[in-house]
């Protein structure tokens, strides 16, 4: 081995040195902006649900999807608290509420004789299921100025089994909730949900893309 030939390799050896110590720095700068990304997420998600956060609280969860296999008995039983005001059957006298005979999908401010607040009344639209969640979460957030004086049913599988038992009391059911709909109405109430799970990868690809453009 001549002289020359030493120093390729030794020039070699330093540039192969050189390049895995610069490549070592560029993989440790991903895998450190990777980290910090999913930091992000998952403090994200602690503010969300610690804070009952004002995101959480302004909408309520979907239900769609829980209407077709709702316990409709156990919405009738907690339709108890609606009959204080409101009376179910065909023919029903109104209370301080409507009669509410066949509601699920009726126009709203359905009964001509009833005396409706202006905001219900002006609303215009059909009780679909999608609007009789947002109603029956909290009365007052939905009907701007609403006479329902009722706070609301929080949990979703009771304004499913409710909304399912409303169903029930009409001359003909009315369809429940299609695929398309469901899904439309996750995509309204859901939109974190949809990008958040945080389990996947490509959110945190996406977010290390990102850094590096900035
Ligand atoms: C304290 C009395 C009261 C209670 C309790 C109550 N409501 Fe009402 N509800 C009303 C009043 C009053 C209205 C009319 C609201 C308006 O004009 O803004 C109404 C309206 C409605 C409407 C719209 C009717 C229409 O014709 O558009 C639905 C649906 C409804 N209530 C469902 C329920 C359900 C389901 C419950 C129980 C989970 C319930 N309400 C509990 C008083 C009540």
């Amino acid at each position: 081995m001549n002289n020359m030939e030493f120093n390729k390799i030794f020039a070699a050896v330093l540039i192969a040195g050189i390049i895995a110590m610069f490549s070592g720095f560029i993989a440790k700068n991903i895998i450190h902006s990777h980290e910090m990304e999913e930091d992000a997420v998952a403090i994200a998600g602690i503010e969300g649900a610690s804070g009952g956060g004002p995101a959480k609280a302004a909408m309520p969860e979907p239900v769609l999807h829980l209407i077709a296999t709702a316990d409709v008995a156990q919405g009738e039983k907690l339709s108890k608290v609606c009959a204080a005001c409101h009376s179910f059957d065909n023919g029903g006298p109104n209370g301080v509420g409507p009669n509410l005979w066949g509601i699920v999908g009726a126009k709203k401010a359905h009964l001509d004789g009833f005396a409706y607040s202006d905001g219900l009344a002006g609303m215009g639209g059909n009780w679909d299921y999608a609007s009789l969640n947002k109603f029956l979460w909290k009365p007052k957030a939905y009907v701007d100025g609403t006479k329902m004086n009722f706070i609301g049913l929080k949990k979703p599988e009771d304004r499913a089994a409710v909304i399912a038992w409303l169903r029930t009391k009409a001359g003909s059911s009315a369809a429940l909730p299609s695929d398309s709909q469901i899904a439309a109405e996750k995509a309204e109430l859901e939109p974190e949900v949809s990008e958040a799970p945080a389990e996947g990868e490509a959110p945190a690809e996406e977010g290390a893309g990102e850094h590096h453009k900035g």
